[in-house]
Protein backbone atom coordinates (compact mmCIF):
# COMPACT_ATOMS: atom_id res chain seq x y z
CA UNK A 1 0.00 0.00 0.00
CA UNK A 2 2.06 3.00 -1.13
CA UNK A 3 -0.08 5.51 -1.27
CA UNK A 4 -3.35 7.38 -0.07
CA UNK A 5 -5.39 6.72 -2.82
CA UNK A 6 -4.60 2.78 -3.04
CA UNK A 7 -5.55 2.90 0.74
CA UNK A 8 -9.00 4.47 -0.10
CA UNK A 9 -9.80 2.13 -3.10
CA UNK A 10 -8.68 -0.66 -0.81
CA UNK A 11 -10.66 0.45 2.31
CA UNK A 12 -13.85 0.80 -0.21
CA UNK A 13 -13.42 -2.31 -1.21
CA UNK A 14 -13.30 -3.96 2.29
CA UNK A 15 -16.30 -2.06 3.06
CA UNK A 16 -18.53 -3.46 -0.02
CA UNK A 17 -17.32 -7.05 0.90
CA UNK A 18 -18.49 -6.43 4.50
CA UNK A 19 -21.35 -4.45 3.81
CA UNK A 20 -24.64 -5.51 1.13
CA UNK A 21 -22.68 -4.92 -2.04
CA UNK A 22 -24.51 -2.83 -4.86
CA UNK A 23 -24.72 -4.70 -8.60
CA UNK A 24 -21.80 -3.24 -10.66
CA UNK A 25 -23.20 -2.06 -14.14
CA UNK A 26 -19.59 -2.29 -15.30
CA UNK A 27 -18.67 -5.84 -13.92
CA UNK A 28 -21.89 -7.18 -15.69
CA UNK A 29 -24.13 -5.14 -17.80
CA UNK A 30 -28.04 -5.82 -16.80
CA UNK A 31 -29.24 -5.30 -20.29
CA UNK A 32 -27.30 -8.40 -21.34
CA UNK A 33 -28.44 -10.67 -18.70
CA UNK A 34 -31.21 -13.10 -20.51
CA UNK A 35 -28.51 -13.83 -23.20
CA UNK A 36 -25.85 -14.53 -20.70
CA UNK A 37 -28.50 -17.02 -19.12
CA UNK A 38 -29.62 -18.43 -22.59
CA UNK A 39 -25.36 -18.76 -23.40
CA UNK A 40 -24.47 -19.45 -19.50
CA UNK A 41 -21.91 -17.06 -19.33
CA UNK A 42 -22.49 -16.17 -15.92
CA UNK A 43 -18.96 -14.79 -15.43
CA UNK A 44 -19.30 -11.76 -13.55
CA UNK A 45 -22.54 -12.38 -12.17
CA UNK A 46 -23.49 -11.96 -8.16
CA UNK A 47 -26.40 -12.25 -5.92
CA UNK A 48 -26.17 -8.61 -5.86
CA UNK A 49 -27.74 -8.02 -8.95
CA UNK A 50 -30.44 -10.30 -9.43
CA UNK A 51 -34.11 -9.49 -9.82
CA UNK A 52 -35.59 -10.11 -6.71
CA UNK A 53 -37.73 -11.99 -5.31
CA UNK A 54 -35.96 -14.72 -6.85
CA UNK A 55 -34.98 -18.46 -5.69
CA UNK A 56 -30.97 -18.95 -5.19
CA UNK A 57 -29.81 -22.41 -4.27
CA UNK A 58 -26.12 -22.35 -2.14
CA UNK A 59 -24.73 -25.09 -4.27
CA UNK A 60 -22.20 -26.34 -1.85
CA UNK A 61 -25.10 -27.01 0.74
CA UNK A 62 -27.58 -28.28 -1.71
CA UNK A 63 -24.68 -30.91 -2.80
CA UNK A 64 -23.73 -31.73 0.91
CA UNK A 65 -27.39 -32.63 1.43
CA UNK A 66 -27.86 -34.75 -1.94
CA UNK A 67 -24.58 -36.65 -0.65
CA UNK A 68 -26.16 -36.89 3.02
CA UNK A 69 -28.80 -38.91 1.76
CA UNK A 70 -27.28 -41.02 -1.15
CA UNK A 71 -24.79 -42.29 1.21
CA UNK A 72 -27.88 -43.24 4.15
CA UNK A 73 -29.57 -45.05 1.36
CA UNK A 74 -26.69 -46.94 0.13
CA UNK A 75 -25.43 -47.82 3.70
CA UNK A 76 -29.02 -48.58 4.89
CA UNK A 77 -29.43 -50.29 2.23
CA UNK A 78 -32.70 -48.52 0.30
CA UNK A 79 -33.40 -47.91 -2.52
CA UNK A 80 -33.99 -43.71 -3.30
CA UNK A 81 -36.94 -42.79 -5.96
CA UNK A 82 -36.78 -38.90 -4.79
CA UNK A 83 -40.12 -36.86 -5.06
CA UNK A 84 -39.60 -33.82 -7.53
CA UNK A 85 -42.77 -31.93 -6.61
CA UNK A 86 -40.91 -29.91 -4.17
CA UNK A 87 -38.16 -28.77 -6.98
CA UNK A 88 -40.16 -29.80 -10.42
CA UNK A 89 -36.08 -29.80 -11.97
CA UNK A 90 -34.70 -31.86 -14.35
CA UNK A 91 -31.10 -30.76 -13.41
CA UNK A 92 -31.75 -31.58 -9.84
CA UNK A 93 -33.35 -35.12 -10.68
CA UNK A 94 -30.28 -35.59 -12.79
CA UNK A 95 -27.88 -35.09 -10.16
CA UNK A 96 -29.99 -37.85 -7.57
CA UNK A 97 -29.98 -39.74 -10.16
CA UNK A 98 -26.14 -39.49 -11.23
CA UNK A 99 -25.67 -40.02 -7.03
CA UNK A 100 -27.30 -43.27 -7.40
CA UNK A 101 -31.51 -42.74 -7.27
CA UNK A 102 -33.11 -45.48 -8.88
CA UNK A 103 -35.86 -42.87 -10.60
CA UNK A 104 -37.94 -40.20 -9.62
CA UNK A 105 -41.94 -39.91 -7.99
CA UNK A 106 -43.97 -37.86 -9.25
CA UNK A 107 -47.51 -36.37 -8.36
CA UNK A 108 -49.17 -35.52 -11.34
CA UNK A 109 -48.84 -37.12 -15.19
CA UNK A 110 -47.70 -33.26 -16.02
CA UNK A 111 -44.54 -33.78 -14.07
CA UNK A 112 -43.87 -37.87 -15.10
CA UNK A 113 -44.02 -36.35 -18.73
CA UNK A 114 -41.57 -33.61 -18.01
CA UNK A 115 -39.23 -35.77 -16.20
CA UNK A 116 -39.66 -38.85 -18.64
CA UNK A 117 -39.09 -36.23 -21.57
CA UNK A 118 -35.64 -34.94 -19.78
CA UNK A 119 -34.56 -38.15 -19.67
CA UNK A 120 -34.89 -39.38 -16.02
CA UNK A 121 -36.12 -43.48 -16.30
CA UNK A 122 -38.22 -45.03 -13.20
CA UNK A 123 -40.88 -42.52 -13.09
CA UNK A 124 -43.51 -43.50 -10.51
CA UNK A 125 -46.55 -41.33 -10.11
CA UNK A 126 -48.29 -41.48 -7.16
CA UNK A 127 -51.90 -40.76 -8.48
CA UNK A 128 -53.95 -43.06 -10.17
CA UNK A 129 -55.27 -42.11 -13.68
CA UNK A 130 -58.62 -41.39 -12.63
CA UNK A 131 -59.70 -39.14 -15.56
CA UNK A 132 -59.87 -40.34 -18.90
CA UNK A 133 -57.71 -37.36 -19.69
CA UNK A 134 -54.82 -38.85 -17.03
CA UNK A 135 -55.27 -42.68 -17.86
CA UNK A 136 -54.74 -41.66 -22.11
CA UNK A 137 -51.48 -39.81 -21.07
CA UNK A 138 -50.52 -42.90 -18.45
CA UNK A 139 -50.84 -44.99 -21.33
CA UNK A 140 -49.06 -42.80 -23.86
CA UNK A 141 -46.23 -42.44 -21.49
CA UNK A 142 -45.44 -46.25 -20.53
CA UNK A 143 -45.81 -46.65 -24.48
CA UNK A 144 -42.94 -43.83 -24.78
CA UNK A 145 -41.37 -45.08 -21.36
CA UNK A 146 -42.11 -48.44 -20.52
CA UNK A 147 -39.99 -47.90 -17.51
CA UNK A 148 -42.58 -45.37 -16.37
CA UNK A 149 -44.59 -46.88 -13.37
CA UNK A 150 -47.99 -45.66 -11.80
CA UNK A 151 -50.43 -46.06 -8.75
CA UNK A 152 -53.98 -47.58 -8.50
CA UNK A 153 -56.41 -47.96 -5.63
CA UNK A 154 -59.99 -48.53 -7.03
CA UNK A 155 -61.01 -51.22 -8.70
CA UNK A 156 -62.87 -49.86 -11.59
CA UNK A 157 -59.51 -47.81 -12.50
CA UNK A 158 -57.85 -51.22 -12.86
CA UNK A 159 -60.70 -52.19 -15.25
CA UNK A 160 -60.31 -48.94 -16.93
CA UNK A 161 -56.16 -49.37 -17.40
CA UNK A 162 -56.15 -52.90 -18.27
CA UNK A 163 -58.80 -51.79 -21.29
CA UNK A 164 -56.73 -48.86 -22.49
CA UNK A 165 -53.35 -50.49 -22.14
CA UNK A 166 -54.67 -53.57 -24.45
CA UNK A 167 -56.11 -50.75 -26.61
CA UNK A 168 -52.60 -49.37 -26.83
CA UNK A 169 -50.94 -52.82 -27.07
CA UNK A 170 -48.75 -51.98 -24.05
CA UNK A 171 -48.23 -53.28 -20.48
CA UNK A 172 -48.96 -51.12 -18.15
CA UNK A 173 -46.58 -51.22 -14.64
CA UNK A 174 -48.79 -51.05 -11.94
CA UNK A 175 -48.10 -50.54 -7.46
CA UNK A 176 -51.43 -50.68 -5.54
CA UNK A 177 -52.04 -47.82 -3.66
CA UNK A 178 -52.33 -48.60 0.20
CA UNK A 179 -53.57 -46.94 3.19
CA UNK A 180 -50.20 -45.67 5.27
CA UNK A 181 -52.17 -43.34 7.42
CA UNK A 182 -52.66 -40.52 5.26
CA UNK A 183 -56.93 -40.39 4.56
CA UNK A 184 -55.97 -39.01 0.99
CA UNK A 185 -55.90 -42.18 -0.77
CA UNK A 186 -55.13 -46.09 -0.47
CA UNK A 187 -57.15 -49.28 -0.57
CA UNK A 188 -57.36 -50.53 3.10
CA UNK A 189 -54.82 -53.37 3.87
CA UNK A 190 -55.10 -56.66 4.39
CA UNK A 191 -57.68 -59.01 1.94
CA UNK A 192 -58.71 -55.33 0.03
CA UNK A 193 -55.29 -54.49 -0.87
CA UNK A 194 -54.92 -58.09 -2.07
CA UNK A 195 -57.81 -58.54 -4.36
CA UNK A 196 -56.88 -55.17 -5.95
CA UNK A 197 -53.97 -56.61 -6.24
CA UNK A 198 -54.53 -60.17 -7.73
CA UNK A 199 -56.66 -58.46 -9.75
CA UNK A 200 -54.16 -56.67 -11.17
CA UNK A 201 -51.80 -59.52 -11.44
CA UNK A 202 -54.15 -61.08 -13.46
CA UNK A 203 -54.50 -58.30 -15.74
CA UNK A 204 -53.22 -59.36 -19.31
CA UNK A 205 -52.19 -55.57 -20.12
CA UNK A 206 -50.53 -55.01 -16.64
CA UNK A 207 -47.78 -55.71 -14.58
CA UNK A 208 -48.24 -55.76 -10.68
CA UNK A 209 -45.49 -54.23 -9.25
CA UNK A 210 -45.73 -54.36 -5.48
CA UNK A 211 -47.07 -51.21 -2.99
CA UNK A 212 -47.20 -47.81 -2.88
CA UNK A 213 -48.08 -46.65 1.01
CA UNK A 214 -46.63 -42.53 1.88
CA UNK A 215 -46.91 -42.06 5.53
CA UNK A 216 -47.53 -38.08 5.27
CA UNK A 217 -47.84 -37.76 8.70
CA UNK A 218 -45.47 -39.47 10.63
CA UNK A 219 -42.77 -36.97 7.94
CA UNK A 220 -43.92 -34.18 10.57
CA UNK A 221 -44.11 -35.72 13.65
CA UNK A 222 -41.50 -33.82 15.76
CA UNK A 223 -38.72 -35.76 17.62
CA UNK A 224 -37.62 -39.23 16.08
CA UNK A 225 -38.29 -41.84 18.32
CA UNK A 226 -41.89 -40.27 18.26
CA UNK A 227 -41.58 -40.05 14.84
CA UNK A 228 -40.35 -43.93 14.32
CA UNK A 229 -43.47 -44.72 16.20
CA UNK A 230 -45.53 -42.92 14.16
CA UNK A 231 -43.99 -44.78 11.19
CA UNK A 232 -43.90 -47.71 12.23
CA UNK A 233 -47.68 -47.83 13.22
CA UNK A 234 -48.41 -46.13 10.37
CA UNK A 235 -46.47 -49.54 7.96
CA UNK A 236 -47.81 -51.95 10.32
CA UNK A 237 -51.06 -52.66 8.17
CA UNK A 238 -48.87 -52.57 4.69
CA UNK A 239 -46.26 -54.83 6.20
CA UNK A 240 -49.38 -57.44 6.48
CA UNK A 241 -50.46 -56.55 2.92
CA UNK A 242 -47.16 -57.64 1.79
CA UNK A 243 -46.81 -60.67 4.04
CA UNK A 244 -50.08 -62.05 2.46
CA UNK A 245 -49.31 -61.11 -0.78
CA UNK A 246 -46.28 -63.25 -0.49
CA UNK A 247 -47.81 -66.06 1.11
CA UNK A 248 -50.62 -65.98 -2.40
CA UNK A 249 -47.63 -66.74 -4.02
CA UNK A 250 -47.49 -63.11 -5.04
CA UNK A 251 -43.92 -60.52 -6.08
CA UNK A 252 -43.51 -58.19 -4.50
CA UNK A 253 -41.13 -56.08 -6.30
CA UNK A 254 -41.01 -52.19 -4.48
CA UNK A 255 -42.63 -51.35 -1.35
CA UNK A 256 -42.18 -47.30 -1.71
CA UNK A 257 -42.91 -44.67 0.79
CA UNK A 258 -40.89 -42.51 2.96
CA UNK A 259 -40.14 -38.91 4.00
CA UNK A 260 -37.23 -36.55 4.43
CA UNK A 261 -38.51 -36.94 8.21
CA UNK A 262 -38.14 -41.00 8.08
CA UNK A 263 -35.20 -41.88 5.79
CA UNK A 264 -33.14 -42.95 8.65
CA UNK A 265 -35.95 -45.30 10.05
CA UNK A 266 -38.11 -46.84 7.18
CA UNK A 267 -35.44 -49.72 6.03
CA UNK A 268 -36.03 -51.40 9.35
CA UNK A 269 -39.76 -50.76 8.58
CA UNK A 270 -40.35 -52.98 5.94
CA UNK A 271 -39.80 -50.16 2.89
CA UNK A 272 -37.99 -51.53 -0.02
CA UNK A 273 -37.37 -47.54 -1.80
CA UNK A 274 -37.44 -44.19 -0.19
CA UNK A 275 -40.07 -41.32 -1.95
CA UNK A 276 -37.86 -38.42 0.19
CA UNK A 277 -38.28 -35.24 -1.66
CA UNK A 278 -37.67 -32.14 1.08
CA UNK A 279 -33.84 -33.12 1.82
CA UNK A 280 -32.82 -31.52 -1.17
CA UNK A 281 -33.48 -27.57 -0.07
CA UNK A 282 -35.08 -28.29 3.15
CA UNK A 283 -38.22 -25.36 4.43
CA UNK A 284 -38.20 -23.74 7.20
CA UNK A 285 -40.81 -25.82 8.96
CA UNK A 286 -39.31 -29.24 8.05
CA UNK A 287 -36.07 -28.17 10.40
CA UNK A 288 -38.33 -27.61 13.67
CA UNK A 289 -39.13 -31.42 12.88
CA UNK A 290 -35.97 -32.46 15.34
CA UNK A 291 -33.67 -35.26 14.32
CA UNK A 292 -31.80 -38.42 16.19
CA UNK A 293 -29.28 -36.24 18.18
CA UNK A 294 -31.41 -32.68 17.92
CA UNK A 295 -34.89 -32.58 19.86
CA UNK A 296 -35.31 -29.31 18.56
CA UNK A 297 -33.51 -28.55 15.37
CA UNK A 298 -33.59 -31.75 12.24
CA UNK A 299 -29.73 -30.76 11.16
CA UNK A 300 -29.59 -33.47 9.31
CA UNK A 301 -30.27 -31.73 6.32
CA UNK A 302 -29.41 -27.95 5.28
CA UNK A 303 -31.62 -24.96 3.83
CA UNK A 304 -29.69 -24.98 0.97
CA UNK A 305 -31.91 -22.69 -0.93
CA UNK A 306 -33.40 -19.61 -0.06
CA UNK A 307 -35.65 -16.51 -1.74
CA UNK A 308 -33.61 -13.08 -2.18
CA UNK A 309 -35.74 -10.67 -1.12
CA UNK A 310 -35.12 -6.70 -1.50
CA UNK A 311 -35.68 -3.32 1.13
CA UNK A 312 -37.77 -1.51 -0.69
CA UNK A 313 -39.14 0.78 1.76
CA UNK A 314 -38.77 1.63 5.56
CA UNK A 315 -40.55 4.67 7.07
CA UNK A 316 -42.40 3.00 10.01
CA UNK A 317 -40.89 1.67 13.58
CA UNK A 318 -40.11 -2.05 13.61
CA UNK A 319 -40.75 -2.89 10.12
CA UNK A 320 -39.33 -2.87 6.61
CA UNK A 321 -40.84 -3.52 3.24
CA UNK A 322 -39.60 -5.29 1.08
CA UNK A 323 -41.10 -7.06 -2.61
CA UNK A 324 -41.80 -10.40 -0.69
CA UNK A 325 -45.34 -10.62 -0.90
CA UNK A 326 -48.25 -12.93 -1.42
CA UNK A 327 -47.34 -13.97 -5.14
CA UNK A 328 -44.19 -14.83 -3.69
CA UNK A 329 -45.80 -16.88 -1.63
CA UNK A 330 -44.84 -15.60 1.95
CA UNK A 331 -45.89 -17.26 4.90
CA UNK A 332 -45.89 -15.54 8.70
CA UNK A 333 -43.70 -19.55 8.98
CA UNK A 334 -41.18 -18.19 6.63
CA UNK A 335 -37.05 -17.95 8.75
CA UNK A 336 -34.76 -14.96 7.90
CA UNK A 337 -31.69 -16.23 7.33
CA UNK A 338 -28.94 -15.05 9.57
CA UNK A 339 -31.00 -12.62 11.34
CA UNK A 340 -33.40 -14.36 13.29
CA UNK A 341 -35.04 -10.66 15.21
CA UNK A 342 -36.69 -9.84 11.51
CA UNK A 343 -39.90 -11.91 11.46
CA UNK A 344 -41.65 -12.45 8.05
CA UNK A 345 -44.81 -11.06 8.10
CA UNK A 346 -47.49 -10.07 5.00
CA UNK A 347 -49.11 -6.63 3.24
CA UNK A 348 -50.15 -7.48 -0.04
CA UNK A 349 -49.54 -8.69 -3.57
CA UNK A 350 -46.19 -7.78 -4.44
CA UNK A 351 -45.75 -6.43 -0.99
CA UNK A 352 -44.72 -8.15 2.00
CA UNK A 353 -43.18 -6.61 5.33
CA UNK A 354 -40.08 -7.27 8.06
CA UNK A 355 -40.90 -6.97 11.42
CA UNK A 356 -39.02 -6.69 14.65
CA UNK A 357 -39.77 -5.67 18.28
CA UNK A 358 -37.11 -3.42 20.74
CA UNK A 359 -33.65 -3.46 19.91
CA UNK A 360 -32.85 -5.33 16.52
CA UNK A 361 -30.12 -4.66 14.29
CA UNK A 362 -29.10 -2.51 11.10
CA UNK A 363 -31.25 -3.13 7.88
CA UNK A 364 -31.82 -0.31 5.26
CA UNK A 365 -33.53 0.31 1.99
CA UNK A 366 -31.56 -1.47 -0.89
CA UNK A 367 -30.52 -4.42 1.87
CA UNK A 368 -31.10 -7.77 0.36
CA UNK A 369 -32.19 -10.62 3.02
CA UNK A 370 -32.50 -14.32 2.32
CA UNK A 371 -35.77 -16.49 3.41
CA UNK A 372 -36.53 -19.63 4.21
CA UNK A 373 -39.49 -20.43 2.82
CA UNK A 374 -41.68 -22.95 4.99
CA UNK A 375 -43.54 -25.06 1.83
CA UNK A 376 -41.13 -26.12 -0.85
CA UNK A 377 -43.82 -27.72 -2.92
CA UNK A 378 -46.20 -24.30 -3.23
CA UNK A 379 -43.13 -22.30 -3.10
CA UNK A 380 -41.53 -23.44 -5.59
CA UNK A 381 -44.36 -23.72 -8.31
CA UNK A 382 -44.23 -19.64 -8.05
CA UNK A 383 -40.71 -19.14 -9.45
CA UNK A 384 -39.36 -20.11 -12.80
CA UNK A 385 -35.92 -20.70 -12.17
CA UNK A 386 -33.11 -21.57 -9.48
CA UNK A 387 -29.67 -19.05 -9.55
CA UNK A 388 -27.00 -21.58 -8.45
CA UNK A 389 -25.33 -19.68 -6.33
CA UNK A 390 -21.31 -20.18 -4.64
CA UNK A 391 -20.74 -17.67 -2.25
CA UNK A 392 -22.06 -14.65 -3.87
CA UNK A 393 -21.31 -16.06 -7.39
CA UNK A 394 -23.87 -16.89 -9.71
CA UNK A 395 -22.71 -20.32 -11.81
CA UNK A 396 -25.58 -21.41 -12.71
CA UNK A 397 -29.31 -21.38 -13.93
CA UNK A 398 -31.86 -24.63 -13.31
CA UNK A 399 -35.63 -24.19 -14.84
CA UNK A 400 -38.19 -24.79 -12.45
CA UNK A 401 -40.43 -27.14 -14.63
CA UNK A 402 -44.35 -27.33 -15.00
CA UNK A 403 -45.36 -24.56 -12.72
CA UNK A 404 -48.70 -23.26 -13.88
CA UNK A 405 -51.21 -23.23 -16.87
CA UNK A 406 -51.30 -26.57 -19.06
CA UNK A 407 -47.34 -27.79 -18.39
CA UNK A 408 -48.99 -28.17 -14.52
CA UNK A 409 -52.36 -30.42 -15.26
C1 LIG B 1 -46.53 -39.41 -2.18
C2 LIG B 1 -45.41 -38.69 -1.50
N1 LIG B 1 -44.27 -39.36 -1.24
C3 LIG B 1 -43.23 -38.75 -0.65
C4 LIG B 1 -43.28 -37.43 -0.26
C5 LIG B 1 -42.01 -36.90 0.33
O1 LIG B 1 -42.01 -35.96 1.16
P1 LIG B 1 -40.87 -35.14 1.87
O2 LIG B 1 -40.84 -33.86 1.12
O3 LIG B 1 -41.42 -35.04 3.21
O4 LIG B 1 -39.59 -35.85 1.80
C6 LIG B 1 -44.45 -36.70 -0.49
C7 LIG B 1 -44.56 -35.30 -0.08
O5 LIG B 1 -45.56 -34.66 0.00
C8 LIG B 1 -45.54 -37.34 -1.14
O6 LIG B 1 -46.68 -36.69 -1.41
Amino acid sequence: MNSRRQFLTASASALLATTVSRANPKTFPYAEFEQRIAKKNFTGMTKDMLPTPCMVVDIDLFEKNLKTMADYAKKAPIYLRPHVKVHKSVDVAKRQVALGAIGITAATIAESELMSNGGIKGVLWTKQPASYNNLLRAIALTKKDPTFMFVVDDHDVAARVQEAAAAAKVKARVAVSVYAGLTRQGIANGKPALDLAQKIATSKNISFEGYMAYSGYASHTHGWEARRKKSAEDLAGVNETVALSKKAGMEVKIVSGGSTGTYNMDHELGLTELECGSYVFMDSVYRKVGGKTNDKVYTDFENSMSVLTTVDSKHHAGQVTTDYGNKAMAQLTDEVKGQSWLQVDKQGAEYGLLRWKDGGGEIKVGDRVEIYCSNLDMSTNCYDRYYIAKGNDIVDVWPIMGRGGAAQR
